[in-house]
């Protein structure tokens, strides 16, 4: 047990933090700012609070940073060698139980637990036990601890040895998987992860569907959840920032810039929008999402020229090269959908793979229609951004299987992700919704998203932590 207790009174800990660094040529350090949802909350519970965000270096700026001791008030940066992080982070975090809970394995070639996958296994624990230290070492007394997501699923078990007055939550933004395919695990690792979570006093999920699988897996696997409770928290978008943020020059630049790639229809009009914004990572299904709309130009040839599917897959995962194959495979779709239906005034697919959060949003604004349809996924925001910014109220294409699909269903066109044929039929249906009813649903469907906004989804599930005993 550790023998003094630290300032911090509310705790977040998480693999990717708030910010990060690049060197410049002469040497010198640039921080760059992340956003999302728990960079809100955190803000939202004020600087005076004594709130600690405890994340790992990652790049190479990073881990200067941490050398130099140059840092931000309020993060802590952990320098987890090198080696060690690619093995968590890589090895076990993304590539197995990423995997796992989007039950993207393909047989007959993966999985294999073998002993490459002991090794990275010691990893992973060393790396959650370097954020169970430095969360023990920093909370207060009695603070509130909320972890987040798979790369530390084992830091709830550790920290309640090493502090059990603390409050600890942990949330997954993941979807969690079901019992048949989640004991795919070797059984002394799924039992190491259930128990790593229960040491928790509430877990939060983002929807029920998840939170139900994860019980289901405790019932088969680990007696039940013991004292733990659980909560679902569905993370909404931000209204106020967004719809600021999409009225800005640069993204009004990038309005004329993508206005003029999408180009006007042989009479004239302009050329509708499919939109979809995604990181390049293999549950999103982007690859289907282009075969569906090759399949509506032809089902319905009356749309070729007339209609623009714009597809962004920023990068993400590079080192794995599952993730590089991937990347590869979206451009070679891209391109021959080009090539095969393409004339010299009409470009069908407007494809870029560089992030550009200003183009995303330049995007959502000119949207027709969202195409979301992931094979799973935790929630998805673009979902749910896209309704709040588009200018005239898009139509939105949704998979079954996203877990915003719980909140968004009613107003959405949902689609079974594998069926591209049923996904051609819903893009045609979304292209031809009438404006009235587009903008009426598109309406709903913004209300909805924006249901429960960052800081609230965050302050809720730290309220609903002070509430328990500590266990
Ligand atoms: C998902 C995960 C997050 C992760 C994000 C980006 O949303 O739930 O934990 O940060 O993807 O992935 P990356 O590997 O780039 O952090």
């Amino acid at each position: 047990m550790a023998s003094s207790f630290g300032a911090a009174q509310v705790l977040v800990a998480s693999n990717r933090g708030p910010v990060s660094y690049d060197v410049r040529e002469d040497g010198s350090l640039r921080a760059r700012r992340g956003g999302g949802g728990l960079v809100s909350g955190l803000s939202a519970i004020g600087p005076d609070a004594g709130a600690l965000w405890v994340c790992s270096a990652l790049s190479d700026g990073d881990r200067e940073a941490v050398r130099r001791g140059v840092g931000e008030d309020g993060v802590r940066m952990l320098d987890v060698p090198a080696d060690v992080h690619a093995d968590a982070y890589n090895g076990i975090a993304n590539s197995v139980l990423w995997f796992v809970h989007h039950m993207l394995y393909q047989t007959p070639l993966e999985p294999v637990f073998d002993a490459e996958f002991r090794r990275q296994w010691a990893s992973y624990e060393a790396y959650n036990r370097a954020f169970a230290e430095a969360l023990a070492e920093e909370a207060a007394q009695g603070a509130a601890v909320v972890v987040q997501d798979y790369h530390l699923t084992l830091v709830p078990g550790m920290l309640r040895s090493l502090r059990p007055d603390l409050r600890i939550g942990h949330f997954s933004h993941t979807p969690w998987a079901p019992p048949e395919y989640f004991r795919m695990l070797p059984d002394d690792i799924a039992d190491q992860v259930l128990r790593g979570m229960l040491g928790a006093d509430r877990l939060g999920f983002l929807t029920h569907r998840w939170a139900q699988a994860f019980t289901a897996c405790c019932e088969r696997f680990a007696g039940g959840l013991g004292d733990t409770r659980i909560g679902v928290h569905g993370l909404g978008a931000d209204a106020d920032f967004l719809r600021a943020r999409s009225h800005e020059a640069d993204v009004e630049e990038r309005i004329v810039a993508l206005r003029e790639e999408i180009g006007t229809a042989p009479d004239g009009g302009a050329r509708r929008t499919i939109v979809r914004v995604d990181r390049t990572e293999l549950s999103k299904n982007i690859v289907r999402g282009l075969l569906a709309y090759r399949q509506l130009l032809e089902d319905h040839p009356e749309w070729r020229e007339r209609v623009v599917h714009v597809a962004f897959a920023y990068p993400s995962r590079q080192d794995l090269a599952v993730y590089r194959d991937y990347t590869a495979e979206v451009r070679r779709v891209a391109e021959e959908i080009n090539e095969r239906y393409g004339t010299p005034g009409w470009r069908p697919v407007v494809l870029h793979v560089k992030d550009d959060f200003a183009r995303s949003l330049a995007a959502y604004r000119l949207a027709d229609v969202a195409l979301v349809n992931p094979i799973r996924d935790g929630m998805n925001l673009v979902a749910k951004e896209v309704p709040v910014v588009s200018d005239a109220g898009c139509a939105l294409v949704l998979s079954r299987e996203a877990g915003a699909h719980e909140e968004l269903g009613e107003d959405a066109i949902t689609v079974n992700p594998y069926d591209v044929v049923e996904t051609a039929h819903a893009l045609h249906e979304a292209l031809t919704m009438g404006a009235g009813e587009r903008a009426d649903r598109g309406k709903r469907l913004a209300a909805a998203a924006t249901a429960l906004p960052p800081a609230q989804w965050f302050l809720g599930q730290l309220d609903a932590l002070r509430d328990e005993t500590p266990g």
